[in-house]
């Protein structure tokens, strides 16, 4: 009863913000990511007599909060009629919680990891569901490449899922840099900044109206790799969000200098003739988006930054999957 998964973070090129309901997750709009070789997460769960869940992230023990870690685990317990509590050790080779979707590996490499160590046999599409109910986000991990999660209509989640819409070998020269300004646990989390900003931003519905077109332009520009077409948009679209956050009551911004600095640095890439876009999550991160050819370039012009103290070259990796070595 005890198995290994890892799951690689997943970084959203048309974003998800807002939930249409929060037990059971789901969300307001559909989005798309690509998912993170190089921004990964181990989990090893094993299932015995014990009086509780134990979970150690990062080597360092979890304490409930509104991820929910110890409630996603009941789900799966429940869903496979057993008794036992669960010893849960996870390592993440990236910063938690600063807007590196962390939470997107850690509930995939759980949910894989758990249904294994407790004998559930789940198809890729059961496991998205099933993930989702921990995090939203972390359902476009389960799988590999670039992954669309569908919004879906009912209410019970059923088709609220998400899909390979193109594997990684599709487009093997995608890049994302993500750039780490300040590795610290963020101010407001994106549970509490989405509820926030559905109750009061004025223009939430304006960002919802034009998710479809930004979903659409994302979709055939993966598929014919028009890395303009997908760059701009994911911009564009992390601008919106943003936009939306801004403008909630009390305000959120995620955004400090050295966030500025590197906008400003990539659009006058940009006029110099690099390829180069990028988009941003709930935190003070910014990813850029290139391909393999201008990788050295960017990535020096962004470690001359200074408020850029590392930055993480990610291209599009794997989805989440068994592995044979544990953690403990
Ligand atoms: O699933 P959550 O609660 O980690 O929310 C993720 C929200 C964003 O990262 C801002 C957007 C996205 O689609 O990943």
């Amino acid at each position: 009863m005890k198995a290994t998964a890892t799951a690689n973070a997943n970084i959203a090129l048309v974003k998800y913000w807002g939930k249409r309901s929060s037990d059971p997750i789901l969300p307001q709009n559909g989005s798309i990511s690509m998912t993170c070789d190089g921004m990964t997460t181990k989990t090893t769960v094993e299932f015995s007599e014990r009086p509780e869940h134990t979970v150690m992230i990062n080597d360092e023990e979890f304490k409930k909060d509104e991820k929910d870690i110890h409630g996603h685990i009941d789900r799966v317990c429940k869903l496979a009629g057993i008794k036992q509590h669960a010893r849960i050790i996870s390592e993440s080779n990236f910063p938690v919680a600063a807007g590196l979707a962390s939470s997107a590996s850690g509930f995939s490499a759980l949910t894989v990891a758990a249904c294994s160590a407790a004998g559930l046999k789940l198809s890729p599409k059961e496991l998205s569901i099933l993930t989702r109910q921990g995090s939203g986000s972390a359902c476009r991990s389960i799988f590999g490449g670039f992954v669309e999660w569908h919004r879906g209509n009912r209410e019970d989640g059923s088709d609220s899922y998400a899909e390979e819409i193109a594997a990684k070998e599709h487009w093997p020269d995608f890049r994302m840099i993500a750039t780490i300004v300040e590795a610290k646990k963020k101010p407001v989390s994106s549970r509490g900044g989405m509820a926030q900003t559905v109750a009061t931003c004025p223009y939430y519905k304006d960002w919802l109206a034009t998710v479809d077109e930004d979903l659409k332009a994302v979709r055939d520009g993966i598929k014919a790799r028009d890395f303009e077409k997908v760059g701009s948009t994911a911009e564009f679209n992390a601008l919106k969000m943003h936009a939306t956050m801004i403008t909630t009551k009390p305000s959120i911004i995620y955004w400090i200098p050295a966030t500025m600095e590197i906008i400003h640095a990539v659009r006058q890439m940009r006029e110099d003739g690099l390829q180069a876009y990028f988009t941003m999550d709930a935190g003070p991160n910014v990813k850029v988006l290139c391909q393999e050819k201008d990788i050295s370039e960017i990535t020096d012009r962004l470690k001359d930054l200074d408020g850029v103290t590392n930055t993480i070259l990610c291209k599009p990796g794997a989805g989440a999957k068994i592995v044979n070595d544990h953690l403990f």
